[in-house]
């Protein structure tokens, strides 16, 4: 338990570096009006890699946390702390996660540049801010 939760705090720097590059890539690249080429590509499948690797390590760590084996789910809800962690924290990560395989996904499947970078900019850019906004920074670093 205390490995996978070290792995996962520690894949969250990898996960937080590619992000913030695919989406700032993305961002720039799209309003230079910049060609699309295989680095564009690899950013982005990188960070789709990435992110998948930190769901795989982020539900083994919940299920080792077992939150819901000593407290029931009325206990867990009306107590901040541990609701954050145990339930609003994989709830909001599962969606940036969805939000950057949806992106990724859609932008395989576009033929021009501009709506290639379009895409990555808006879908990146949310699962960005989610990410931000639900990292327990105060337990981290
Ligand atoms: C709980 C674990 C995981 C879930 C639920 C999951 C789910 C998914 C889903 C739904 C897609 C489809 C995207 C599409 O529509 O094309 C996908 C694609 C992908 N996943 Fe995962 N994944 C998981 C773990 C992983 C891991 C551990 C890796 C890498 C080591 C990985 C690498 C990839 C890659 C490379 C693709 C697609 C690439 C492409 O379309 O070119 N995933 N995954
Ligand atoms: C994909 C983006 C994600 C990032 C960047 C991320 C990052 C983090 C960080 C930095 C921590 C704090 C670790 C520490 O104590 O040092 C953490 C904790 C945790 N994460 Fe994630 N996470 C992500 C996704 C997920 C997902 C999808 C799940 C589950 C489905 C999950 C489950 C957990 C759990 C259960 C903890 C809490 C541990 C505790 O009780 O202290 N995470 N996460």
């Amino acid at each position: 338990m205390e490995t996978i939760q070290f792995i996962h705090s520690g894949w969250a720097y990898i996960v937080l570096i590619v992000l913030v590059i695919a989406t700032f890539n993305a961002l720039i690249k799209f309003f230079g009006n910049k060609e699309f080429d295989a680095k564009d590509f690899r950013i982005s499948l990188f960070t789709l890699i990435t992110m998948h690797i930190q769901l795989l390590f982020g539900i083994i760590l919940w299920f080792t946390k077992g939150y819901f084996d000593e407290m029931s789910v009325g206990e867990v809800m009306k107590n901040d702390a541990v609701r954050k962690l145990a339930v609003e924290h994989p709830a909001t990560m599962l969606i940036a996660v969805a939000l950057v395989t949806i992106g990724y996904s859609k932008h395989k499947k576009k033929l021009v540049s501009k709506p290639k970078f379009k895409v990555l900019a808006i879908f990146y850019t949310i699962a960005l801010a989610l990410v931000l906004y639900m990292i327990p920074w105060n337990q981290w670093f």
